[in-house]
């Protein structure tokens, strides 16, 4: 893949959207249309979930790439590739000479990506990468760029994952506890956790990565049924420990908080979070999607405060200092639209925020090494 664009910067902060002229997927050619055409939940492309596949459909995708690019001939990561609903937003906004690296750690992922966007691939306007976002900064640096002009992070797993039964995610189906996004290098499989943990580890699991209330009776529950080897059978003890109607709820946050401690996800996030200002230039852009409270709020404080706890550091004349600028004040959500066609877009956030000046980012440095 050349190295960063050379073509001119033109800013699209200010009101622009996209058009598509579809010639094969990645391929596209876009035109600016009038201002009035905007939405912030999206405009016409995304009303009709244009970037849906059978793999996955992409939340607020023609948002993110309106609200990311703000060089058309500029290099953006996708972080979390899936099946290629984003990037291939993120190439239909850019131009000829805008380039997008895609990571995943997922290889069913990356080879769904490659195949959707061949024709991408083939012009040198998309590289693909296997990897973790915990490693962003080393992963674009070896494959574009030192500086890049956004990233984005949309959190979790796509819907082919949670189809899947052999991966081990849903328990709607039933498979083998695995749950591993990259199962050629993950350290542990659901099955070892739910098993070898003692019942005090696992309720403080359920607590802590599922907001689960209900935690010591499923801990409880679980260690007495043990050895447990499919997604059928946690769910069935589940299920039995908790009182209708409330058990799908508690099933969906039992099964987050495996995955959550399966793959290492939120200290992922925070490794990515704390690269993002050393990856981004002088107002390059970090668009973060989350599903839950647990991931939005490491997001938002990070892009807020440039630490997770949620605390501002002030210089002497009151000012924040930190490594990034929200762009919106809150998180943007998707339309009633968008939630109708897809039931996973109703817990999106998307959370958009600027990387500062170098002068804002040394004394931010400064700042944390002196903490
Ligand atoms: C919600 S899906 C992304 C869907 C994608 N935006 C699309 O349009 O198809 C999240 C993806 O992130 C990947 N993923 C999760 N954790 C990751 C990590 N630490 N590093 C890289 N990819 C990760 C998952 O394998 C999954 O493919």
């Amino acid at each position: 893949m050349p190295a960063l664009a050379t073509g001119p910067a033109l800013r699209l902060d200010v009101a622009l959207h996209c058009r598509r002229d579809r010639r094969g997927s990645g391929a596209v050619r876009t035109t600016m249309s009038e201002p009035d055409e905007r939405s912030e939940a999206g405009g016409p492309a995304a009303a009709r979930g244009e970037y849906a596949s059978s793999y996955h459909a992409p939340v607020l995708a023609e948002t993110v790439a309106r609200r990311l690019v703000t060089d058309r001939a500029g290099t953006y990561v996708d972080a979390t590739l899936g099946g290629g609903g984003h990037a291939a937003a993120l190439l239909d906004v850019l131009s000829e000479e805008g380039r997008v690296l895609g990571i995943d750690r997922d290889d069913e992922a990356l080879d769904e990506a490659r195949s959707r966007l061949g024709e991408a691939l083939r012009a040198g306007r998309l590289a693909v990468a296997k990897g973790s976002f915990a490693r962003l900064a080393a992963l674009a640096r070896e494959h574009v760029s030192t500086s890049v002009d956004g990233v984005l992070l949309d959190l979790g797993v796509s819907s082919h994952q949670i189809d899947a039964p052999e991966r081990g995610f849903s328990f709607r189906k039933d498979g083998p506890l695995d749950m591993r996004f990259d199962a050629a290098r993950g350290r542990r499989t659901a099955a070892q956790i739910v098993n070898d943990w003692t019942e005090a580890d696992l309720k403080q699991l359920f607590y802590d990565y599922g907001e689960e209330r209900r935690a010591p009776r499923v801990a409880r529950a679980v260690c007495e049924a043990r050895p447990l080897e499919t997604t059928g059978a946690l769910a069935e003890v589940v299920r039995e420990a908790v009182i209708p109607p409330e058990e799908i709820q508690t099933l969906a946050r039992v099964f987050q908080a495996l995955r959550i401690a399966v793959n290492g996800e939120l200290e992922a996030l925070e490794a990515a979070l704390r690269a993002l200002p050393e990856v981004l230039r002088d107002g390059g852009r970090a668009a973060v999607i989350s599903y839950h409270s647990l991931e939005d709020r490491r997001a938002k404080r990070f892009l807020r405060y440039g630490n997770f706890e949620g605390r501002p550091v002030r210089d002497l004349y009151g000012e924040l200092i930190a490594p990034m600028e929200p762009v919106e004040k809150g998180p943007l959500t998707a339309s009633e639209d968008e939630i109708e066609r897809n039931a996973r877009a109703r817990s999106a956030r998307l959370r958009l925020a600027a990387r500062r000046s170098e002068e804002a980012m040394a004394e931010w440095r400064t700042r944390v090494a002196d903490d």
